[in-house]
């Protein structure tokens, strides 16, 4: 323990610290704030049922979630090293298997894997941005926004190109180096896209259909109380929500440890997590519950998919007086918020190239982020081209968004878990959380027990 104590104070870290708790808070809530809280929450809750799905998800959340990103940044605060080199490390020093090394090795992958698809609906957001300002929403009809919206995603070279627009923005700001920057534009994006999520959800309580879309959300079939088989809740929903649990959060990849290892010693963990994920969660609830009036008030299909919240929105704002303005704010800082969650996807993959291959950080970003790019062109194809080609879970995009949320974070997620709960001595976690009573007992308890035994069900239970 002395030893571990001596060990760590002389470890700094290699990229510098955040220039305080709040800019370690804004950084984490700016990736985890992205198109999962706005795009994908409503849309798979709106194909997994609404009120059942969405209890199972804050269930997930509380219980699961908080306990593995707290895990995460006490990794990585002690590790103070990229993903990969941080379990490495700390598994010595508990005196366990280098083979914790592939725990970060996966979470590189998963955060490559999961950008490549994610930098192709950031892409759909820059475009919209354009889409506003040329007015097309203004007064639109549900059906042109409808068409306005399958021909955008049918024409491969557009959304490519958007696609490719949006890595560019990405490499460049991550060759650049983490902090600059970073915090300052999280700062003005997480209040201001709040403002404009209330500015909607005002106009969906007038749109006459609010009660309905909070049913919807919130009003669990009496079927699923009863536990009968005519739930809609399936294995595999509660395994979507459980993946929608950790993508939202941006767990289970090691981005948070990458960012943990930057977290100044007197931070508190404990503190740190829960504004993270009250502000991820409550971002997101937002979102549904401004989107689902809509749906309703427009005969829209909740269980739509990936095109949800680009067919209701621009009905909104095509609606609204000052339409065209708010409609280019709002898409502006949904990519905005999108690029704040994409430097942190590539973030563990360009720090492990850093300090594994001795690159500079510029070539690290390029080769990454190229290598990213072109994966990327699989999901652009998948919305056209090859929207037939369906395999496994659907067409490529679908199998890659599935692999990513529903089996890698939660798989890494429990090897996090694991190694933070069981792994590590109970004399190190104190230390970084620097509590050791009741919190302590009780992430401890989730950690141990409760977190990883969710999972492990949860994916034997889907999986067969
Ligand atoms: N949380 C992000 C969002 O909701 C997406 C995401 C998943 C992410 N995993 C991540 C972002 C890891 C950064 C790092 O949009």
């Amino acid at each position: 323990m002395l030893n571990n104590q001596a060990s760590k104070e002389k470890r700094a870290s290699l990229h510098g610290n955040w220039s305080s708790k709040m800019a370690f808070i804004l950084a984490v809530t700016g990736s985890a704030v992205g198109l999962g809280n706005i795009w994908k929450f409503p849309y798979v809750a709106g194909q997994n049922g609404g009120g059942a799905f969405v209890l199972v998800y804050l269930f997930c959340v509380i219980i699961i979630g908080m306990p593995v990103m707290m895990s995460e940044i006490l990794i990585g605060r002690r590790g103070r090293r990229n993903p990969v080199a941080a379990m490495d490390l700390l598994s010595k020093e508990e005196n366990s298997s280098n083979k914790w090394r592939w725990v970060g090795i996966m979470g590189v992958l998963g955060g490559v894997l999961i950008l490549s698809y994610y930098s192709v609906i950031a892409g759909w957001t820059l475009g919209y941005a354009l889409k506003s300002i040329t007015g097309v929403f203004v007064n639109a009809s549900p059906q042109a926004v409808s068409s306005e919206f399958s021909n955008f995603v049918g024409n491969w070279k557009v959304i490519g190109f958007y696609h490719t627009l949006f890595m560019a923005l990405t490499i460049f700001f991550v060759a650049r180096g983490v902090e600059k920057g970073l915090e300052r534009a999280v700062k003005i994006m997480v209040p201001v896209l709040l403002i404009l999520m209330l500015v909607l959800l005002g106009y969906a309580i007038k749109s006459g259909f609010f009660g309905q879309g909070l049913l919807f959300m919130f009003s669990v079939p009496d079927s699923c109380i009863a536990l009968s088989h005519e739930c809609p809740l399936t294995w595999n929903s509660v395994l979507v929500a459980l993946g929608q649990a950790f993508f939202t959060l941006s767990i289970g990849m090691g981005a948070v440890m990458a960012y943990g290892a930057y977290l100044p010693e007197e931070t508190s963990i404990i503190g740190a997590s829960a504004a993270v994920v009250t502000a991820d969660t409550g971002i997101a609830i937002l979102a549904g519950l401004a989107i689902f009036p809509l749906v309703f008030a427009n005969g829209l299909d909740p269980a739509d998919g990936p095109g949800l919240v680009f067919q209701t929105l621009p009905l909104a704002f095509g609606q609204m007086s000052d339409g065209v303005f708010f409609s280019t704010i709002f898409f502006i800082l949904l990519s905005f918020a999108a690029w704040t969650s994409a430097i942190a996807l590539i973030e563990p993959a360009v720090a492990w190239v850093i300090e594994q291959f001795d690159k500079t950080r510029t070539q690290a970003s390029l080769i990454i982020g190229i290598l990213i790019w072109i994966l990327g062109f699989g999901s652009v194809l998948s919305f056209n081209l090859l929207k037939n080609m369906i395999f496994l879970a659907g067409t490529f995009f679908d199998n890659v968004d599935y692999l990513t949320s529903n089996i890698i974070l939660p798989f890494v997620g429990l090897l996090i878990t694991i190694f933070a709960g069981w792994i590590m001595s109970s004399e190190s976690s104190i230390d970084e959380l620097d509590n050791s009573g009741f919190i302590y007992k009780s992430w401890r308890l989730l950690a141990r027990y409760i977190a990883p035994i969710g999972i492990i069900l949860v994916l034997i239970n889907a999986i067969i």
